[in-house]
């Protein structure tokens, strides 16, 4: 029997993906699943981007340029200026998604048994990622109790070794949406120009920024241009999750001259897709405006409706659409199978991602989930009273 790979062996599986047999059992016994475990919006593609794609005339769908059409990074740095970025085309490389993103700056700046130092929890496909390139993963616990705010800079001090080559940040987090402030990002800034890091920034969710905040990006008036990569995405801003457009951003020659190469090994990101995201870029702020409003209401209700169970700890989430809980039982990953397996009121339950996942320090948010606030706040109200109903079942029986 050919062997598989002990990378292969050690690929993690997604922990918000692991329980989808479960769901789909449940819906096959006629049970309606809310699902909390995923962040697929349900809000609308923007028309202009979904026009561009049905009034196309193309002929031959043939390969862009590795790095993208010229056309749309030239768009994108435009998007960038408004978002007070200073970057030109030239600092943009297109990719298939933000998650192509990732895996060529991992592969970009480090080499196989280099370490990543990231706060956790994280988006747990960071695991994944840095399997696949042979990174390892330095976890510096960021904790319920202060919100998820960045640790203080000594612990990430502690841990830097000669290995280390990058801090990476996801600003707003997933799961955790938090948002860092200036104060925190200059910190960050400080300290990967004195050990000469990279600072990867995660800013996929960007605009979901509530409470009249202001984002903080990496390549604002920091002094980073050296150290910053933003890893970014069309698939949550604009709802075009199956678009698979991202892009990587540096004013670092050296890296987006590295990732090219990874860009042209894999040939062209999709070139339809392309034409959607560039169309995409001239959605009205109309369109930001009702979704941001939309998503902190429901947000506010989520919280509210939390906030009535018992025994629970909720985060408050500033950015994003992501909310880690913590429940009182005594295993969250098994609570969140019950649900789908045994429970369910008046034929509905809910589906939720165990936050255990987002964790890599073994044994940490075991009591956690991540709850993604992407339903309308009617079924939000509806799964968070499921969730209390389970709550005091389980605890009766288990
Ligand atoms: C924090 C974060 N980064 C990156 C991604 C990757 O997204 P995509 O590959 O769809 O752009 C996601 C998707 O959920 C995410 O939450």
């Amino acid at each position: 029997m050919p062997r598989i790979s002990t990378k292969g062996k050690n690929m993690p599986e997604s922990p918000i993906r692991k329980l989808v047999p479960y769901a789909e059992n449940a819906k096959k016994r006629g049970i309606e699943v809310f699902h909390l475990n995923i962040g697929q919006p349900d809000i609308k593609t923007p028309a202009v981007a979904l026009e561009a794609i049905k009034n196309n005339t193309i002929k031959v769908l043939a390969y862009s340029r590795s790095e993208g059409s010229e056309e749309y990074r030239k768009k994108i740095a435009e998007y960038y200026a408004k978002n007070n970025i200073d970057v030109t085309a030239d600092e943009i490389i297109v990719t298939t998604g933000g998650s192509e993103a990732l895996l060529f700056a991992m592969g970009s700046i480090a080499d196989p048994g280099d370490e990543i130092i990231i706060p956790e929890p994280f988006y747990a496909n960071y695991n994944g990622f840095s399997t696949a390139s042979g990174v390892k993963i330095v976890p510096v616990v960021s904790k319920i109790e202060d919100n998820f705010a960045l640790p203080p800079i000594s612990e990430f001090e502690k841990l830097i070794t000669s290995k280390t080559k990058a801090i990476l940040i996801c600003n707003p987090g997933n799961p955790t949406g938090y948002l860092y402030s200036k104060e925190e990002i200059e910190k960050l800034a400080i300290i990967v120009k004195k050990y000469d890091l990279f600072l990867i920034a995660d800013e996929v969710y960007r605009e979901f920024v509530y409470d009249n905040v202001q984002h903080q990006s990496v390549l604002h008036n920091f002094g980073l241009e050296n150290n910053a990569i933003i890893i970014d995405s069309v698939s949550k801003r604009y709802s075009m999750c199956g678009a698979r457009i991202g892009c990587l951003v540096s004013k670092n020659k050296d890296v987006i001259n590295t990732a090219l190469k990874f860009a042209q090994a894999r040939l062209s990101p999709p070139t339809f897709a392309q034409i959607a995201s560039e169309a995409a870029l001239a959605t009205p702020q109309s369109y930001f405006e009702e979704v941001i409003v939309e998503y902190k209401e429901r947000r506010d209700i989520l919280i509210e409706e939390l906030h009535k169970i018992k025994g629970i700890k909720a985060a408050s989430p500033k950015g994003a659409f992501y909310c880690v809980v913590e429940l009182p039982v005594d295993n969250a990953d098994k609570f969140a199978q019950w649900l789908l397996e045994e429970f369910n009121l008046d034929n509905q339950t809910v589906m939720v991602a165990p936050a255990a996942g987002f964790y890599s320090t073994q044994g940490f948010g075991t009591k956690q989930i991540r709850i993604a606030y992407v339903l309308k706040k009617e079924d939000l109200i509806t799964a968070v009273s499921i969730i209390k109903a389970g709550l005091e079942q389980y605890n009766k029986t288990n």
